[in-house]
């Protein structure tokens, strides 16, 4: 098995007495035991031999004389040499031109929403002028992030495309941009540290920070807990493209193109519907605002005092915390390879190293954890299958749950341990995806 040499990941697990990992070559009904790849205090942060790469003794006292006064020894980049604020390998041109090409987007997207929508639109879920302005800055602020990333890529840099939208209310506008904006940030914490460009990992790291502040204002417009999890998760470049590229249905054909790969989608089709006072009811609408007459809340926005149990407005924080429980069963639906995406179509999905799906794959804070796909069955265009939701904190002896907030699913054809510095191992493992699980 891939990692397990480097990291002793079965001693790891011993060590806090979770289950023996399933080998990938197991057999294929295998047990619906979860089975974890850990944090990084499995991975490191406990060594510091030479064996494993680290050779810093950690005691507290300096170990060798400071390069300069009040100035340790080590680090990067910090020799007071002139910053070279320029992609230095293909590498980073690819992230830089991917963050391009999501930041355009957003800009878009943002905007798109204020154009397409009346104030009084707006007022009805609770949204008010200051609401609106604030949405306007946000789409400024992408502005800025454009011009500075086309400053660093130079002339070949892309331009706005088209795009198309999935939205058709306020409500699934700002949870669109909620969406797409917690794909933007996951995707550039995925890279940011293996830039060889450490001055343009510099810049784009003040540009992601300010990401997440979006994400985190949606959530609230959503009446949402701003920031339910401990860590915000990572996932690969490819990742990112695979969400981000079926939105974008035309640029300029001089556009560079995207080097990353467009894994098949993967679909939720139990998704835990927020906008309900009970979100874990059963959610099989196509959208957050189809409700039925069962479904008390017609909106979340609304203070409707008419409707029972629904205390869901704007707000700066509720009190719920979480939408789904470990054990609960999601129900996946993925496509199969050979679609065409993308800017004018000119990409296809493709899983062709990766086996036939066996795991769900839970990319949460540290953590990638996985479970078993159950009743896999193929459907026309694709593979239908059940799994659950692993109940797995995100190290031994704390309360926080691995699996919460807005977090990614992968399936894959294997149980491969990776951790957030690493977690483009997995991309060969990808059958399809990934899906966002909305879990709180
Ligand atoms: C996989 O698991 C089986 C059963 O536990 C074991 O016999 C086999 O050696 C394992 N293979 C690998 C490659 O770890
Ligand atoms: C599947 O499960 C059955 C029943 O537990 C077992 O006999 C069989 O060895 C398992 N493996 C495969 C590959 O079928
Ligand atoms: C997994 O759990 C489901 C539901 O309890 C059960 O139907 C299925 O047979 C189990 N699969 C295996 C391989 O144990
Ligand atoms: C770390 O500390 C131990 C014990 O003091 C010492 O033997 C060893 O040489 C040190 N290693 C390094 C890399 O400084
Ligand atoms: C740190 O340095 C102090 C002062 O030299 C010494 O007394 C102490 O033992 C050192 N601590 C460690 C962990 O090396
Ligand atoms: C965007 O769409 C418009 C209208 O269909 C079209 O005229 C234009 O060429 C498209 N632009 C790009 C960059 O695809
Ligand atoms: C929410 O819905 C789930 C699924 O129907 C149900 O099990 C749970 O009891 C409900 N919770 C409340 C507070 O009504
Ligand atoms: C939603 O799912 C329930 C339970 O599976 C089913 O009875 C119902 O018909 C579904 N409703 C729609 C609109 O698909
Ligand atoms: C809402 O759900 C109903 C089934 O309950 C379905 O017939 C209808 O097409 C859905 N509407 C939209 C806009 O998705
Ligand atoms: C909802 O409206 C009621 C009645 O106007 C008011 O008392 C309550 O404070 C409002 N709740 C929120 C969260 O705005
Ligand atoms: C997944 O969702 C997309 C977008 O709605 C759809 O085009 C695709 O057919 C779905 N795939 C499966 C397997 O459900
Ligand atoms: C946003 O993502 C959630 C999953 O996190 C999904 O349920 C929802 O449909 C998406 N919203 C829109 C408008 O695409």
């Amino acid at each position: 098995m891939l990692f397990r040499g480097i990291l002793g990941f079965a001693a790891i697990i011993a060590l806090y007495g979770l289950v023996e990992a399933q080998n990938a070559t197991g057999p294929a009904n295998a047990t619906n035991t979860t089975t974890s790849a850990l944090n990084p205090f499995g991975t490191g942060f406990l060594l510091s031999n030479g064996s494993s790469g680290y050779v810093y003794n950690a005691t507290g006292n300096l170990t060798s004389p400071e390069s300069g006064p009040f100035t340790p020894s080590g680090g990067i980049g910090n020799n007071g040499s002139e910053p070279n604020y320029h992609p230095l390998s293909d590498y980073d041109y690819q992230s830089l031109l991917l963050v391009l090409y999501q930041e355009n987007m957003e800009a878009n997207l943002f905007e798109s929403g204020l154009r397409n929508f009346s104030t009084s639109d707006f007022q009805q879920v609770g949204l008010d002028a200051n609401d609106r302005a604030l949405i306007q800055f946000m789409a400024e602020q992408e502005r800025g992030h454009i011009m500075l990333i086309q400053n660093i890529l130079g002339p070949s840099a892309v331009n706005q495309c088209n795009y198309t939208y999935p939205y058709r209310t306020v409500l699934e506008f700002v949870d669109f941009c909620r969406n797409v904006t917690r794909w933007g940030e996951s995707t550039v914490y995925g890279f940011l540290e293996h830039l060889d460009s450490r001055a343009a990992a510099q810049l784009l790291l003040q540009t992601v920070t300010t990401e997440a502040r979006q994400e985190m204002i949606f959530r609230q417009f959503e009446g949402l807990f701003p920031m339910p999890v401990w860590f915000d998760t990572a996932i690969t470049q490819s990742m990112g493209w695979t969400l981000l590229a079926p939105y974008i249905t035309g640029c300029s054909r001089d556009s560079p193109k995207v080097a990353w790969q467009n894994f098949p989608a993967l679909n939720i089709t139990n998704n835990p519907n927020p906008t309900l006072p009970n979100a874990t009811l059963p959610f099989n609408a196509t959208s957050p605002s189809n409700f039925t007459s069962t479904q008390v809340s017609p909106s979340p926005f609304a203070n409707a005092t008419n409707a029972t149990n629904s205390t869901i407005v704007p707000g700066i924080t509720s009190n719920r915390t979480v939408f789904t429980i470990p054990g609960q069963v999601v129900q996946l639906a993925g496509d199969y390879p050979g679609m065409s995406v993308g800017p004018n179509n000119s990409y296809t999905t493709n899983n062709s190293t990766a086996g036939p799906p066996r795991y769900a794959a839970w990319i949460s804070q540290l953590n990638t954890t996985y479970t078993v796909l159950e009743n896999v069955q193929n459907i026309s265009g694709g593979w239908t299958a059940t799994t659950r939701q692993p109940n797995e904190t995100i190290w031994p002896n704390v309360t926080q749950q691995v699996v919460n907030g807005s977090m990614f699913i992968v399936a894959t054809d294997a149980n491969v341990s990776v951790s957030p510095f690493n977690i483009s191992a997995l991309n060969p493992h990808v059958v399809a995806g990934p899906a966002q699980y909305f879990a709180g």
